[in-house]
């Protein structure tokens, strides 16, 4: 059995152990477990400031992308509407094709100026028989999909449809307006391994102590009425406003969320493994990705967006979803635990059977990717 085995059964379990925290080496291994079979949102970087569907939007339209840190290519089709992702490396001597966002029905490398179309296939080059071209001569494409503004990709060729992973989200936004447009985007790195960051986010329990009355999360929540839903590769956690006027209009979200005594539902905390948040409130959407850094298992990329539905609510979303202070207070939270991983003393944690069920969740998810 492997030195990480999570068991099943949350009574029996022991969580990861602290070095999978630490090691160098389990980061890579989950780099190329998890990670490569796992759909990412693409979070845009370089010179560009819009969001990657506009700039994606004419014919022919290219740009180079990096997750977790291996360089990749969005490119329009030049024929039809397809998005394909591509990695960044020619099949020549592996010059990178892309160097900066740029367009036209075919693309020639700047190294030997090997030619291919704008859907990877290689069409010529100057020294090489075309007919002797072979298959891998082309370039591999990637699942690539857009859901609500994000695009995603995945490096296994084979992952099921993103739609798989996203049914029950879809689910419980039915009735839920769609939010039209992005805000504002925030790159930090903060201390701690991702997973501390996506084990926090799954952990009920913390929040009467970390976030505690008064002035905490646990004052503007019925913390009694805290719900974690555990799917296949989701969580959903989910709680009562202490005042209705901070929840949801009970139109947007299905029956089943209706409280007899009136209450209304706070926040739809949506956790789509291994690394992502989508957290829904009355004044929008923050998405949030927890990214590792390879070789550095010590330390989290946070990317968070944030869309707005309601701007007025928006602007009040620190003073009534405290936003800021929860945030602060778990970065901080998760700064300290990342010391005291140092001592070399850090047993396997145990889990409480009723507050760590989400907690126990992911560490079961991970040991089995990873395995
Ligand atoms: S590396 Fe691209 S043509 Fe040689
Ligand atoms: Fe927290």
């Amino acid at each position: 059995m492997d030195t990480w085995h999570v068991d099943d059964d949350i009574r029996l379990a022991e969580g990861l152990p602290a070095s999978t925290f630490t090691d160098r080496e389990f980061l890579s291994r989950e780099l190329a477990t998890i990670f490569s079979r796992s759909w990412q949102v693409v979070t845009e970087r370089g010179e560009d400031p819009r969001p990657l569907d506009e700039q994606l939007a004419a014919r022919g339209s290219r740009v180079p992308i990096t997750v977790n840190d291996k360089p990749l290519f969005l490119q329009r089709a030049w024929d039809d509407e397809a998005l394909r992702a591509f990695p960044n490396t020619c099949t020549h001597a592996w010059y990178p094709l892309v160097l900066g966002a740029s367009r036209g029905p075919t693309l020639v490398c700047a190294q030997h100026g090997r030619r291919f179309d704008c859907a990877g296939k290689v069409i010529s080059q100057q020294g090489f028989d075309t007919k002797a071209m072979r298959p891998c001569d082309s370039l591999t494409a990637l699942p690539v999909e857009a859901w609500r503004r994000l695009t995603w990709i995945n490096f296994d060729p084979h992952a099921a449809r993103l739609e798989t992973v996203l049914a029950p989200v879809e689910a419980s936004l039915a009735r839920m307006p769609a939010i039209p447009e992005r805000m504002s985007a925030e790159i930090r790195e903060v201390p701690g391994n991702w997973k501390q960051h996506a084990a926090n986010y799954l952990d009920q329990f913390h929040i009467g102590f970390v976030h505690r009355a008064p002035g905490g999360l646990a004052d503007a929540v019925d913390l009694g009425s805290y719900t974690t839903e555990l799917y296949d590769q989701s969580v959903l956690q989910w709680v009562y406003a202490r005042d209705p006027a901070d929840g949801f209009d009970p139109a947007w979200l299905p029956d089943r969320f209706a409280d007899p005594k009136g209450r209304r539902v706070f926040a739809l905390w949506w956790f789509i493994f291994p690394n992502l948040t989508l957290n829904f409130y009355p004044w929008g959407l923050s998405v949030n990705i927890y990214s590792p850094i390879p070789d550095r298992p010590d330390a989290t990329r946070f990317t968070w967006y944030q869309l707005a539905l309601d701007r007025a609510k928006h602007a009040e979303r620190d003073r009534r979803w405290l936003s800021s202070q929860v945030d602060a207070e778990d970065v901080d939270a998760l700064a300290q635990v990342a010391r005291g991983l140092k001592s070399g003393f850090a047993p396997r944690s145990k889990f409480a059977p009723e507050q760590e069920r989400g907690v126990h969740w992911f560490h079961r998810q991970v040991a089995r990717s990873v395995g």
